[in-house]
C-alpha cells in the first residue's frame, strides 16, 4: 500500500513517505534516536524547540510520569539557531527524510529573524511555528491563544521564510480553537499541527509543594489523546489546509483514528519516551493496521467519518 503523504499547503507542499513523523522535543534531534531504528524510515521528524540564542530552559524537576501520560516543565532548553544550522543539521539525513525545525521566539518581530536564519537552510523541509508551548513567560501558548498574535507571527513567518512549508501548532488551551486554526489559515499558514500540551499541574503531598518547579507544566500522552482527537477534528473542518494530528499517538492505530478525525500526517511524542522504537514501529505496522482495518487508502479513510454532525 502505497502511504506516501503530500501536505498541499497554500504557498508550499511538504512531500512526506509516509504519514509518521515525530513531535518537537521527544526526539532530540534525530540522531539520539538512530541506534533505535532507521531514521529515513520515518516521514520526517520535527528537532527540539530552536529559539534564536541559546536558552537554559525552567529549574529543575521539570518532568514527571503521571497517569498515562507525563508532565514537562522544560522551557524549551536549546543551544539557538545557530549552533543547530552549523553543527546539528549537517549531520540530519535531510536528503532521505524531512526535517522540519520547531521554532520558538518571544516576539513577531523575533520570529520574523529566527524565519530569515531557517529559510536558507537546505536541509529543512518546513518549520513547525510554535505558538503553544505553556511554559514560557513571554511568547508560546500567550501566542496561540489570541487569534489576532497568532495571525501576526504567521504572516511574520510567511514572510521571512518565503522558501519554506510553514506549519502552524496550535494549542488545546484556548476556548475555540478552529477560530485560531482559520486566524492562521488566512494569514499564510500551509498546514496546522495540532495539538500541543494541555496546561497541568501535580502536587508532592507529603513536602506540600507542587511537583514541578515551574509550578505548572504541559500535560502529554495516551492521557490527551481523546482532547487531541476532538481537536483535530474540529480543526479539519474549520480549514482548508492540512493537519497533522499530535497528542497521545502510540500505535498505527491511534494514527488511523487520527486520520479518521481529518488528519493527513501524525506526530508520535511521547510514545517516544515510553519506547524509542515507538514511531519506527509505528511506520512498520501501518500496512498492518491499514489491512485488519479495510482501510484501502488513507484519502479514503479521511473523507470516510460517519456521524450525526459530519
Ligand atoms: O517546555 C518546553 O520546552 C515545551 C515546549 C512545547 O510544549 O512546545
Amino acid at each position: 500500500m502505497n502511504l506516501a503523504v503530500v501536505l498541499r499547503g497554500q504557498t508550499h507542499d511538504l512531500a512526506l513517505k509516509n504519514p509518521v513523523l515525530t513531535a518537537s522535543g521527544t526526539f532530540g534531534y534525530g540522531l539520539e534516536y538512530a541506534p533505535y531504528g532507521e531514521l529515513k524510515s520515518l516521514g520526517g521528524f520535527v528537532v527540539k524547540g530552536i529559539s534564536l540564542t541559546p536558552r537554559d530552559g525552567n529549574p529543575c524537576p521539570r518532568v514527571l510520569e503521571t497517569a498515562s501520560g507525563m508532565l514537562n516543565s522544560i522551557g524549551l532548553q536549546n543551544d539557538g539557531a545557530e549552533d543547530f544550522c552549523t553543527r546539528k543539521l549537517p549531520l540530519l539525513p535531510w536528503r532521505e527524510t524531512a526535517v522540519i525545525a520547531n521554532m520558538y521566539a518571544c516576539s513577531v518581530e523575533e520570529f520574523a529573524r529566527l524565519a530569515g536564519r531557517l529559510d536558507g537552510e537546505e536541509g529543512l523541509a518546513a518549520l513547525e511555528v510554535n505558538v503553544s508551548c505553556p511554559n514560557v513567560e513571554q511568547g508560546g501558548a500567550l501566542f496561540g491563544q489570541d487569534a489576532r498574535l497568532a495571525a501576526a507571527v504567521t504572516s511574520a513567518v510567511r514572510k521571512a521564510a518565503p522558501s519554506k512549508h510553514i506549519m502552524v501548532k496550535l494549542s488545546p488551551n484556548v476556548a475555540d480553537i478552529a477560530l485560531i486554526a482559520k486566524s492562521v489559515e488566512e494569514a499564510g499558514a500551509d498546514s496546522i499541527s495540532c495539538i500541543n500540551t494541555l496546561l497541568g499541574m501535580a502536587l508532592d503531598l507529603r513536602a506540600r509543594r507542587p511537583a514541578l518547579a515551574n509550578v505548572v507544566g504541559g500535560l502529554s500522552g495516551p492521557a490527551i489523546k481523546p482532547v487531541a482527537l476532538r481537536c483535530v477534528w474540529q480543526v479539519a473542518r474549520a480549514v482548508r489546509i492540512p493537519v497533522v494530528g499530535v497528542g497521545g499517538i502510540v500505535t498505527a492505530v491511534d494514527a488511523l483514528e487520527f486520520i479518521l478525525a481529518g488528519a493527513s500526517a501524525v506526530q508520535v511524542g511521547t510514545g517516544n519516551f515510553m519506547r524509542p522504537d515507538c514511531a519506527f514501529r509505528l511506520v512498520e505496522r501501518l500496512p498492518e493496521a491499514c489491512a485488519e482495518y479495510g482501510v484501502a487508502s488513507l484519502d479514503e479513510l479521511r473523507a470516510s467519518l460517519c456521524c450525526p454532525t459530519c
